[in-house]
């Protein structure tokens, strides 16, 4: 049996990106390969951080597209031809259709920054802030055919301080999501995820 894989989908910095690429360059992705990366806008800052890492890129428009499943369709044989095991969202901008759900139900898994199911959605931080909640954070789950509503893996808490702007809380919020995820993706490469209806074990070691 070949290495696990992993395929990336991304639209744009490509923090949590790079955070996974130097989790795998470093050995800390339980011995999983990044295979390939995802981006729906070519002209993403993430694009160029691929080439710098060496990791395969795919990038395509939507806009070339007549209808979402599509260009999913297109994706999925890609995905199976390059023996992707575990496709990871990190910060990709789109909705996925059920073609894409379906193919890899159970295999799919996305980062939010915030303790969902509070402020699903864009700009969950300005949310947070916008409410005064007290403390926020980042959930990794499983992609079903909703809005941030998949079985929860793992989140971890961010205190909100009563100084804390948008950029403050965004720097604290993706300082944590940078060590979690890779966490997660490796505990997927280690076969020590169980999903059970909406409930998700870890395994321990
Ligand atoms: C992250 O905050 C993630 O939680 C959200 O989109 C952002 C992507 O950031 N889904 P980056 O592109 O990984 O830097």
């Amino acid at each position: 049996m070949g290495a696990y894989r992993v395929a990336v989908f991304a639209s744009g910095q490509g923090s949590n990106f790079q955070a996974l690429a130097d989790a795998a360059a470093e050995g800390r992705l339980g011995g999983a390969e990044i295979g390939l990366l995802v981006c729906d806008k070519p002209a993403a800052p993430v694009v160029g951080r691929a080439q710098a890492t060496g990791i395969e890129c795919y990038t395509f428009q939507p806009k070339d597209y007549a209808v979402r499943e599509d260009y999913e369709r297109e994706l999925v044989a890609l995905l199976h031809e390059k023996e992707i095991d575990l496709v990871v969202l990190a910060g990709y901008m789109r909705l996925l259709s059920s073609v894409m759900v379906e193919a890899f139900t159970g295999r799919l898994i996305n980062i939010h920054p915030s303790l969902l199911p509070a402020f699903p959605g864009k700009d969950a931080i300005g949310q947070a802030l916008q409410y005064g909640v007290k403390l926020s954070g980042v959930t990794v789950h499983f992609v079903d055919g909703g809005m941030d509503t998949g079985p929860i893996i793992a989140q971890r808490a961010v205190p909100v301080a009563e100084e804390a702007t948008q950029e403050s809380l965004t720097a604290a919020i993706q300082a944590e999501e940078r060590t979690l995820y890779p966490e997660v993706v490796s505990w997927f490469a280690e076969e020590r995820v169980k999903l059970e209806g909406r409930k998700v074990t870890v395994i321990r070691r």
